[in-house]
């Protein structure tokens, strides 16, 4: 950059302001012309869309798959395997959204009679919103869902063409998405799944993915690793499936040996280090540039940490699905003992409007507005998206460290991600009008 002398830099300003006075003297009267990409822009990401459940069907054990259709016949929005929706329904009248993996695949959705599918598995605990889904939700019914959002997708630019995918439980459906895109032949990353599970009759989804796997077997490889296997001594037991909220129930992840009951192949255990290193390597023995796709209960990212940190894998080569929320927020460092069992007065201002509601402690600030039936927008639901950014005006809260995902300016300025505060006393907050 050339820097021409103070005052000319200065009078700079002059010359800029005096060529757009000019440019608004001698703007058309009539309205603003479309915007070409604004339109393309909104087309693909519209927001929130009204969209009905064209059929659901049974997907395992305790599980369901979901499949929405825009009423309208038109086109779904983009999003990209890996990705999730935001699903608003209205169980006691009241909106609650969740965020759901989409199990279909982008090549599903672009057709004639496009969908996007979800998989729900009946959650062992706080199971309040996949409950009164799994148990009400029918073909014909409207909801409402924001399609395309999270970042546990390829990214050609930052990762490895060939992947590997650490999946617990209802982890599994982001990579049902991509191994549908594969076998598609749309996909440009090759796919091997490790899938955990208890036993084989929670490899919610398995059914499929191994057919997908033979559609393409040189680009996708599933292979499933058993923590219980008394149930297998007597046969094979590969007929289950599904996937749920993201970071579902607890599923283990760590391997003893290889098993086989008749055309069922499995690795006993858990996904452990030892485990991730054999299915690193090629055919030829070697260790070929490989991204790592995590996606699983809050547990099994803790294992897997410390079994990740045993192999010398780049950092930049590991990427984890985010997990919800947490399960149990006492159990976290510097949660403080005084607010266990307490339920605290929140006071909630929505311009001129003013709402006092119960805030359990051990319930994030979202859930509290959720059960009052106050919408406040939401996505991830694990502190990352910042949809449910909200200011705190008075009061002291807990954040969960693991799902901390404000900026520096957030804590400057007492904002908070709701999805991942907790009330430690009365509070005040606002919240945008939604
Ligand atoms: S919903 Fe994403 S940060 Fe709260």
């Amino acid at each position: 950059m050339k820097i021409k002398g103070f005052l000319e830099d200065i009078s700079g300003i002059k010359r800029i302001t005096k060529a757009r006075l000019e440019q608004i003297k001698n703007a058309p009267d009539g309205p603003i012309p479309e915007d070409p990409i604004r339109k393309i822009a909104e087309a693909w990401h519209p927001g929130e869309l009204s969209l009905e459940v064209s059929e659901v069907r049974a997907a395992g054990e305790g599980a369901k798959l979901f499949r929405f259709r825009k009423p309208d016949g038109t086109k779904l929005p983009l999003f990209l395997p890996g990705q999730y929706l935001v699903l608003t329904a209205e169980p006691d009248g009241k909106p609650v959204s969740r965020p759901y993996s989409i199990c279909s695949s982008p090549a599903e959705a672009y057709r004639e009679d496009g969908f996007v599918e979800i998989c729900i598995k009946k959650p062992r605990k706080d199971g309040f919103f996949a409950d009164w889904v799994l148990r009400n939700l029918k073909a014909g019914d409207r909801v409402f869902a924001v399609i395309g959002c999270g970042q546990f997708t390829y990214e050609p630019l930052r990762d490895a063409p060939r992947m590997l995918g650490l999946a617990g439980g209802a982890g599994i459906t982001p990579f049902v998405s991509m191994a549908r895109e594969i076998a598609a032949g749309k996909a440009e990353f090759s796919l091997t799944i490790l899938y955990g599970a208890n036993s084989p009759e929670e490899l919610i989804l398995y059914p499929e993915l191994e057919a997908l796997a033979r559609e393409a077997p040189e680009k996708l490889r599933v292979i499933p690793v058993i923590a219980e296997t008394a149930s297998l001594d007597s046969g094979s037991g590969s007929d289950t499936g599904p996937s749920s909220e993201k970071g579902g129930p607890e599923a283990p992840t760590g391997s003893e040996a290889a098993g086989d009951t008749g055309d069922f192949f499995f690795e006993k255990g858990f996904i452990s280090a030892e485990l991730i290193r054999k299915y690193l390597q090629d055919s030829d023995g070697n260790f070929p540039d490989t991204s790592l796709f995590i996606c699983g209960p809050q547990a099994m990212y803790r294992y897997l940490g410390e079994e990740l940190a045993k192999l010398s894998i780049p950092k930049r080569r590991i990427r984890f699905e985010v997990f919800g929320q947490a399960k149990n927020i006492a159990q976290f460092d510097g949660y403080p003992a005084h607010a266990i069992g307490k339920t605290f007065r929140m006071t909630v201002h929505r311009g001129i409007r003013e709402d006092c509601i119960p805030a359990r402690a051990d319930e994030s600030i979202a859930v509290s507005l959720e059960r009052a039936g106050i919408r406040l927008e939401t996505g991830c639901r694990s502190g990352e998206c910042g949809f449910c950014r909200t200011k705190v005006l008075e009061g002291s809260f807990f954040v969960c460290p693991e799902n901390d995902g404000r900026r520096a300016a957030d804590r400057d300025f007492n904002y908070v991600h709701a999805c991942a505060a907790y009330p430690l006393s009365d509070l005040a907050i606002r919240i945008p009008i939604a």
